[in-house]
């Protein structure tokens, strides 16, 4: 296959590090060998909400191999930060159950953990709220909700508009608090050089990792080192930097050694963010033919007393449908629980949850074709702010799933298809995400003998980030893909933004193309197209490009289809198939985009299907703390799988015509779930999970 120039650009190359990764040459965080490395584990509070108020380190002090004990008493004091989880060990104050109230450092990890075992710990407690309930009276409105978006927004007047709809739809549905669990947990090394700081840290994005050590120590950003070579996935948990990698930092200043600090997994839901849990109203006025003209979206969630973090999960319906009277608000309330956080399709995932599930029951109610009523309500331009969209494709990938699923034989009526003691369903969901792009900056270089590197501090979370850059590059350059390599994941490479909002490829992507023409044209014009020797090197910067662009509305947008069966004596729920067709510009690696949408469409699987975590009000803590009682989709949960996407050719973009592709996968799926159980058994599914205890 050539794959030179601008056929590079859409290859469905391997990912470079696949071999190194299959072999298990390729080093993830803590697996990196550190001489004289020494190991710590936290110690977490037992108290939901209080003070700390003695911390007896003797006996811990006293087991073999041990160090150090870090308290707020004599851990190293660190500077002002925004977010409060970072502030580790700085007072006495409990803020949630799992908060790390000390630190163990020893000679072993075993040694660690024993050390950690020994801490005794008194508190003074205090009442806690750990209950989040839709209607709970501590509900108040945020300035603003994630991404920046406005708490409330109001088009037309919803009130009168429903009340004089002929038909009127009112429906509320929940969502549990989730958990990222990627494979790695976090997990950090950390090593002071007089007065550099060196890390190795498992995150998503090491620029601002090295900003934010930074800023807590007190250092020039110079003498701060974030290496991130490879990453075990993160899900959103790992784009902001977490305890561990202070934590890491602080105690490598105390015993003057290197330190590794990996999370327990049963840690990760206390220190590391979770999905919140939603309690959302939907309301939908339309004429009998399904045509909507009032649409309200009303969302309450919970965040931290630490950190305020809404959910903005009444954002998408302000894009998704013709609604000239729509009304979309937030409201949140602070519990003594973790601070919630990123988690993939964060306010999309939850939202279009409720909106898919809404506008299938619309569906029914009117008699309208689930897809056809999709595509009545498809708007000319973004209802909320009458921006032309650069490119939407909702309705061919609706079409074109329909088609692909076989969609047109379906018989509508629910409840009736039997195959023996199982009963069948099929239901389809709309998915969409926003186009967000980051500016970044990157450095291509002209080595001797027609080989090229390009070079930014872009995060590979496991989606192949250096394959792709490959590809880009090469494309920039005229060059085969094979003769350019990708040096990422160290933070004294050039800047780049965080693996995250679906954002990586297009921003990074962006850096290098721009760094890659640059140099393209420099050696045509100043060198005859030869490299001359000693290389040549070019950086570009994307501040400029990026901040440009914005009179279009920019989305990638889905269709998802699902099949279940439901078996009538035990009501286990199987998923036959899944298909989603995706619109989201220009498919750089079709190998590597596949990938990464049944990822996100398996995720939609277990958060309709599996996952989601009790929280118990009596203690202030998640039930589900491990892969035992947290349950994800393995293979045998996900049979058939298919994911297809539609070309786009949007000129309103970036250079290489992309969207971003890794959170729209989940967006919808769990809707389109749950909408075939509905069709399979008859009755409505507006809570998440859906169990076998919840199904007959
Ligand atoms: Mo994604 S939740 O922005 O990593």
């Amino acid at each position: 296959m050539s794959t030179t120039g601008s056929r590079a650009l859409g290859a469905p190359l391997y990912r470079v590090e696949g071999r190194a990764k299959v072999t298990g040459a390729a080093r993830y965080a803590v697996e990196a060998s550190v001489p004289d490395a020494a190991y710590a584990w936290p110690v977490p509070a037992t108290v939901a909400r209080g003070a700390v108020t003695a911390v007896h380190c003797g006996e811990a002090l006293a087991e073999p191999g041990a160090l150090a004990v870090l308290t707020h008493e004599n851990a190293p004091r660190l500077r002002e930060t925004e977010d409060a989880n970072l502030a580790v060990l700085q007072s006495p104050a409990v803020a949630h159950r799992g908060q790390v109230v000390a630190l163990a450092v020893a000679e072993t990890l075993e040694a660690a953990r024993s050390c950690a075992a020994a801490v005794r710990v008194e508190y003074a407690e205090l009442p806690h709220d750990a209950e989040f309930r839709g209607d709970h009276p501590g509900l108040y409105t945020p300035g603003e909700v994630n991404g920046g978006y406005p708490t409330d927004r109001e088009r037309g007047g919803f009130d009168a508009a429903y009340a004089a709809s002929p038909v009127q739809f009112d429906a509320s549905y929940h969502t549990p608090p989730l958990h990222n669990h990627p494979m790695e947990p976090h997990a950090s090394v950390a090593e002071w050089d007089g007065g550099r700081l060196i890390t190795r840290d498992s995150d998503q994005g090491s620029s601002d990792a090295r900003k934010t050590l930074a800023a807590l120590f007190g250092l020039d950003p110079r003498d701060v080192l974030v290496v991130a070579e490879h990453v075990g996935g993160g899900f959103g948990s790992k784009g902001i930097p977490r305890p561990q990698l202070v934590l890491a930092a602080m105690a490598a200043l105390v015993v003057q050694r290197p330190v590794k600090l990996a999370l327990p997994r049963s840690l990760l839901p206390a220190l590391t963010g979770h999905r919140a849990p939603t309690a959302q109203r939907v309301r939908i006025g339309a004429d009998r033919d399904g045509r909507i003209s009032a649409l309200a979206h009303e969302v309450a969630t919970c965040t931290s007393t630490l950190v305020e973090f809404v959910e903005q999960a009444a954002v998408p319906a302000r894009l998704m449908y013709t609604s000239p009277h729509s009304r979309t608000t937030h409201r949140v309330v602070a519990l003594d629980l973790p601070t919630p956080s990123w988690m993939r399709a964060p306010g999309e995932c939850p939202g279009m949850f409720a909106l898919e599930s809404a506008m299938d029951e619309l569906a029914e109610v009117c008699g309208v074709d689930p897809v056809e009523l999709r595509i009545r309500n498809e708007p000319a331009a973004e209802p909320d702010s009458g921006r032309p969209f650069s490119s939407r494709g909702l309705v061919d990938c609706l079409r074109e799933g329909a088609r692909r699923f076989g969609w047109h034989d379906r018989d509508p009526r629910p409840g009736v298809h039997r195959e023996g003691r199982l009963l069948l369903g099929t239901g389809v969901a709309a998915a969409t995400y926003p186009v967000y792009v980051n500016p970044c900056a990157a450095e291509a270089r002209a080595e001797s003998g027609d080989r090229f590197t390009v070079r930014i501090n872009a995060t590979d979370i496991g989606t192949g980030a250096r394959t792709v850059l490959a590809q880009i590059a090469a494309d920039a350059l005229g060059v085969p893909a094979d003769a350019v390599r990708a040096e990422v994941g160290r933070s004294d490479l050039p800047d780049a933004s965080v693996a995250g909002g679906s954002s990586g490829t297009s921003s990074w992507g962006w850096a290098v193309h721009k760094a890659g023409r640059e140099l393209r044209r420099l050696l045509d014009q100043d060198h005859g197209g030869a490299v001359p020797s000693g290389g040549l090197a070019v950086v570009a910067d994307t501040t400029e490009d990026v901040a440009a662009g914005r009179e279009y509305a920019r989305h990638a947008f889905g269709a998802q289809f699902a099949e279940v069966q439901v078996d009538t004596a035990t009501g286990e729920v199987r998923v036959r198939r899944m298909l989603g067709v995706f619109a989201a510009g220009r498919i750089l690696n079709p190998r590597m985009a596949r990938s990464q949408f049944i990822g996100g469409m398996t995720m939609g699987l277990g958060m309709a299907l599996l996952e989601g975590s009790t929280v118990d009000p009596r203690f202030g803590d998640d039930v589900e703390r491990d892969l035992s009682a947290y349950h994800l989709p393995t293979c045998a949960d996900v049979p058939d799988i298919e994911a297809h996407w539609v070309d786009e050719d949007d000129p309103h973009l970036n250079p290489m015509g992309s969207k971003g592709i890794g959170e729209i996968g989940i967006v919808g799926a769990a809707a389109a779930v749950a909408n075939a159980l509905h069709h399979a058994v008859g009755h409505r599914f507006r809570s998440l999970p859906v169990r076998p205890d919840t199904v007959l």
